[in-house]
């Protein structure tokens, strides 16, 4: 057996397609584009690269991104001020604060800052909230990609009473990927580093979510035949190749569908984060908090 790979770049440009159409309705209509502001700190090189394919997705549906590049010694008020006029821009709609902060930041001091409604990836402890409490709101975009891609690989795109394993429980994530597909009526199981015996529950699972960032950890034994597989690592193999959490062929052999890295999830992400910045720009989100 040798199962479907889920072209998650061909589903990413089938969605900008349709953004696009949208976003030219917005534009028409507004007479302005829709405007992502993203918030870089240091010099990463791995976030200066996935910032750029920010921009340059968003520019190809017509959308305008601003970069706001801080040194990585500017300090935490500095980046605090900033997200906050950020946040009181009324010409700003969406709001992106690339992550991880170099040392010496403090991640949920500096989304504290971010207005709720603004929050296009989904991050704020009040979208996390609404997630958690099934309330409609902002959503994290790579937990989107992720249930996009399994529900591509079903013939009936319904993930009700699937039964889905998560392998990983990051705030970008795992924590949020559980959130959803939970919305979704699934039935999820939560696996993390303390888990015992991880692989005797996702083989019991229709759907396994790989998101723990260590190169080829998941292999067959993982993996329920026929099961659908939806890779989230982005690592490097130790020659620097760019790889998946997954032993791609050998849980190919086994897995009905598997989504690859790289091609998989990565654009799915990009393309929700233009999709929640166009639904926040078009005052589709749900209502700001009263405090
Ligand atoms: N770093 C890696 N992925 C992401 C993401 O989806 N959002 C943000 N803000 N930072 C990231």
């Amino acid at each position: 057996m040798s199962a479907q790979v889920i072209d998650g770049r061909a589903a990413a440009l089938a969605m900008r397609g349709a953004l696009a159409e949208r976003h030219r309705a917005f534009h028409d209509r507004m007479g302005r584009a829709a405007r992502l502001d993203v918030v870089l700190v240091g010099d990463d090189p791995a976030s200066r690269i996935y910032v750029a394919a920010k921009a340059k997705a968003a520019a190809l549906v017509g959308m305008e991104t601003r970069l706001h590049s801080l040194q990585a010694d500017s300090g935490q008020e500095k980046l605090t001020r900033l997200v906050q006029a950020l946040s009181a821009d009324i010409l700003v709609d969406g709001i992106l604060v690339q992550l991880p902060l170099p040392a010496g930041y403090d991640r949920d001091r500096t989304l504290a800052a971010l207005a709720p409604e603004k929050d296009v990836d989904g991050l704020t402890l009040h979208n996390q909230g609404r997630l958690v409490l099934g309330l409609p709101g902002l959503r994290p975009c790579t937990p989107l990609g992720i249930v996009a891609l399994a529900r591509s690989a079903l013939s009936d795109g319904s993930l009700s009473g699937a039964h889905c394993a998560v392998l990983g429980r990051s705030i970008l994530v795992g924590r949020p990927t559980a959130a959803l597909l939970l919305a979704e009526d699934c039935t999820v199981t939560q696996l993390h580093s303390r888990s015992r015996d991880s692989a005797s529950l996702t083989r019991k699972a229709d759907i396994v979510v790989a998101a723990i960032g260590r190169a080829g950890a998941i292999g067959p034994e993982f993996i329920k035949p026929g099961a659908i597989v939806i890779d989230v690592g982005i690592n490097r193999t130790p020659e620097g190749i760019l790889c998946g959490d997954l032993d791609f062929a050998a849980v190919r052999g086994v897995a009905g569908a598997i989504s690859p890295v790289p091609g998989g999830v990565g654009p799915m992400t990009i393309a929700c984060l233009l999709e929640n910045t166009l639904a926040a720009a078009e005052g589709r989100v749900a209502e700001p908090p009263a405090c």
